[in-house]
């Protein structure tokens, strides 16, 4: 769905799955996707601070796990929806269920 190059190493990178908005991010070469809107509000991810592992919301500065998609501080309590991915040929594939 899109090539691993274009993620940003300790990044974000926005992508969308039939149409599912989704953040893709890598971290230590791993590739990681959740949902690409914030849980709290109408926010995307993409468009926040990446740092150590982690994403902060450009909206309110909730801050989420980038591996699991937990959410870490307030206002956001509900965890990110996180997604399988595989990467092939330099190609990195999201599995939606
Ligand atoms: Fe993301 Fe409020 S919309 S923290």
């Amino acid at each position: 769905m899109c090539a691993l190059e274009a993620v940003p190493e300790g990044g974000v990178r926005a992508a969308t799955l039939a149409g599912v908005p989704l953040a893709l991010f890598r971290l230590d070469g791993a590739v990681y996707a959740t949902q690409g809107m914030c849980t709290h509000g109408h926010a995307r991810l993409d468009e926040g601070w990446c740092e150590g592992g982690q994403i902060e919301c450009p909206l309110h500065q909730g801050r989420f796990d980038m591996r699991s998609g937990r959410a870490l501080c307030a206002p956001v309590t509900e965890d990110l929806r996180t997604y399988a991915v595989r990467v092939e040929d330099g190609t990195v594939l999201v599995d939606l269920d």
